[in-house]
């Protein structure tokens, strides 16, 4: 299999400056997997309810209000705790810095046409409605192929460069103190389903209450969740 996080042809990087490694940035791929996992099924998910089946919009519209959430308050802690320090700290990238920032204001735009359609369609399941929501995910996924695929390809070179391990960690508790418990737990299912590979030592590396939680509670949780939303589909293992 092709890996996904490479450039594509007439894509630059910026220059990484030089000097030690200060912190390691691969969970950004993990992270990043679990969106594309999510938005590659969001419009399937929205067209395959029946008109007027009200609980199944509503169970599926509730998954998806999560995931638009943390993408969310992923792109805030970006905003927030990442581009004015590389744009200090390592100033010829700039230019890519200013893409990253472009690529969030048009998610950010999807994202609020998305919500009052969710809003709308996860109450009544009118099959106009959801036609709008698909259609808005579908325009979001294009985005987020290129913005999570750049970001990992063009910014983390530079932010293990300049970022130190505890600025980097900020990242991450940023996000994980935005996102309310009950909605972080399942997504860490999802999280492991989507990397396989390196989902698990993810979790292993979380802060041990999230850890234990996820063994005691979280576990369940997405596994319910993953049967009422993909009912049929063999559960993963997390
Ligand atoms: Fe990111
Ligand atoms: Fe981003």
């Amino acid at each position: 299999m092709t890996d996904f996080y490479v450039a594509a042809p007439g894509e630059s990087s910026p220059p990484v400056p030089d000097g030690p490694r200060l912190c390691r940035g691969d969970d950004m791929r993990v992270v990043h997997n679990a969106f594309l996992w999510g938005y590659e099924r969001a419009p399937g998910l929205v067209r395959g309810v029946a008109a007027g089946d009200t609980v199944r919009s509503g169970l599926v519209g509730r998954w998806l209000g999560d995931l638009d959430a943390t993408l969310h308050v992923h792109h805030e802690s970006e905003d927030t705790l990442l581009w004015d320090r590389l744009e200090g700290r390592a100033p010829a990238c700039a230019l890519h810095v200013g893409q990253m920032r472009a690529h969030h204001a048009q998610v950010q735009a999807l994202l609020h046409e998305a919500e009052p359609l969710l809003t709308s369609w996860r109450d009544s399941a009118d099959p106009a409605t959801g036609e709008r929501l698909a259609d808005a995910y579908e325009r979001m996924l294009a985005v987020l192929r290129v913005h999570l695929r750049r970001e990992v390809v063009e910014m983390i070179p530079v932010v293990e460069k300049v970022l130190t391990e505890a600025e980097w960690q900020e990242l991450g508790e940023h996000s994980m103190q935005a996102i309310p418990r009950s909605r972080l737990l399942p997504q860490i299912g999802f999280m492991i389903t989507a990397s396989p590979d390196a989902g698990p030592a993810m979790l292993d590396d979380a802060p041990t209450p999230v850890r234990w939680m996820y063994r005691l509670f979280g576990r369940r949780q997405f596994e319910r969740t993953f049967r009422d939303l993909f009912p049929g589909e063999p559960i993963p293992r997390t």
